[in-house]
């Protein structure tokens, strides 16, 4: 048997010492060694490694590309962030604030799959068997077949999996589970990018589809290094707010499938239901139009969704603020620069807080039209009309560029009942559609000219 030592790795460039060192003598980098373990025999092995003769080359064209079998979990929502359902050997990272619905959305998922006949594991390290048992009562599933191991000692997991073979395996979460090769404490970054080699390896060559829980940072990445989201073949985050009863799982990374694609979810009493239509629930329902709200049509992933864009302008103080909630802050500088150059709308002396209704994140630049229309909006403190929305990139020159899909956006606006729009002149449809009053821009200044006549 091969005797392991431990090594000191790299996490920028993989480079290895044997002492820890606070710069990479590789790379320089500074406090990127984390302990990991070596086998000791391998480096001796290697040395002769240009002598072994090489494996075979097969020509690309030659190669059959099977096709990916996938196992749906049932639960829509989820399978049309994972691209269609669990991959045999696919990982899958997902990570969200404490408290989001993991947990619950996975016990879910591992009982639908359960019922179809597959054999289901979930290794639960932060909550003890009674406590997952509660949570599957409160689910009401109450005769569920899935196997619980509460462990999180990963030698024992990983001989579990050997002995249990079980389709589908939960970890929850990463972070919980240690491995007795390394000195250090659970949770540090050379315990959980080791534990996920190893757990990422077994599910490769056993053919386990895995899913590992990782827990968020308050910056909102998945805490221990970004190798995690390499290792895995699709990464998941949960998105929205707690206190919102919606909860958005993106796909960020996907190997067998769409990125950005965005599952909808509602938590009930009875844990998280798919929402199947979720066009409108980034709606808030105001009676006549508001100062300083403004409605975009987004498309993340495959689906329009109408969300409302609100802004507040107000009077601050010396070094006025720049907050946004589901925007990017950045984004936001930029589109206030844009507006008092190109537009000659001033906010320099002003407050700024920006927010996406519903605790929805976007991502999409055609975003910015929509933005810049709530802040002119509030800052005028005169609202936009009824059934008014508009999309479009906004670039430095002051130039509105067209979004993709723009027909698309503006369907599903219309059955929505949406009667008014400002979209980028390249978005405008050749032929009418119906019960819509659609103008066409190619520049900021012209947006807002048109916007305060309507
Ligand atoms: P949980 O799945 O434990 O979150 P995570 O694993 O991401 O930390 O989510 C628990 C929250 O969801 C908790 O605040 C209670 C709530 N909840 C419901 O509203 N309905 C339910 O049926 C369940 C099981 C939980
Ligand atoms: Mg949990």
């Amino acid at each position: 048997m091969a005797k392991e030592k431990t090594i000191y790795t790299c996490n920028e460039c993989g480079g290895t010492n044997p002492k820890w060192l606070g710069k990479c003598p590789h790379c320089n980098a500074w406090n990127t060694l984390v302990e990991s373990v070596a086998n000791s025999d391998a480096p001796a092995k290697n040395r002769f490694s240009a002598l072994a003769p090489t494996a075979e080359v097969t020509v690309l064209g030659d190669i059959e590309a099977a096709d990916i079998e996938r196992t749906p979990t049932g639960h829509t929502e989820l399978d049309r962030v994972l691209g269609g359902g669990m991959v045999e050997g696919g990982v899958v990272l997902i990570g969200g604030d404490p408290g989001i619905g993991k947990s619950t959305l996975l016990l879910q998922a591992l009982d639908a799959l359960q019922r179809q006949g597959k054999n289901t594991l979930y290794i639960t390290g932060e909550e003890s068997g009674a406590q997952v048992a509660l949570r599957s009562r409160r689910l009401g599933l109450d005769h569920s077949k899935v196997n619980v191991l509460a462990e999180i000692q990963l030698e024992k997991i990983l001989a579990t999996l050997n002995a249990l073979h079980p389709d589908v395996a939960v970890i929850d979460s990463i972070q919980t589970v240690y491995s007795e090769q390394l000195t250090s404490a659970p949770g540090s970054v050379a315990q959980v990018r080791e534990c996920a080699a190893h757990l990422t390896r077994a599910a490769k060559s056993s053919g386990v589809s895995m899913v590992l829980v990782g827990h968020v940072t308050k910056e909102g990445a998945l805490a221990g290094p970004r190798v995690l989201e390499h290792m895995v073949d699709t990464v998941l985050y949960f998105e929205g707010d707690t206190h919102s009863q919606f909860r958005l799982v993106r796909a960020i990374k996907n190997r067998f499938g769409a990125v950005n694609e965005i599952g909808v979810f509602a938590m009930t009493e009875k844990g998280l239901k798919g929402v199947s239509n979720p066009s409108a629930i980034f709606l808030s329902q105001h009676s006549e139009p508001v100062p300083g709200s403004c409605v975009l049509v987004t498309l993340e992933g495959t689906r329009p969704m109408l969300v409302e864009i609100q802004a507040l302008v107000d009077s601050g103080g010396p070094s006025p603020r720049r907050l946004s909630v589901g925007l990017d802050r950045d984004r936001l500088a930029m589109m206030l620069a844009v507006l008092h150059r190109h537009a000659g709308v001033a906010c320099m002396d002003q407050d700024v807080f920006v927010n996406a209704v519903g605790g929805v994140r976007i991502t999409e630049p055609a975003a910015d039209l929509a933005v810049m229309l709530a802040i002119a909006s509030s800052l005028r403190n005169k609202s936009l009309p009824k059934g008014f929305l508009a999309f479009g990139e906004v670039g430095l020159a002051g130039e509105v560029r067209p979004a993709p899909r723009g027909q698309e956006r503006l369907r599903e606006a219309a059955k929505l009942g949406f009667s008014i729009a400002i979209v980028p002149k390249a978005n405008a449809p050749k032929r009418p559609i119906e019960g819509m009053e659609i103008h066409a821009v190619e520049r900021i200044e012209e947006a807002l000219n048109l916007a305060r006549g309507l």
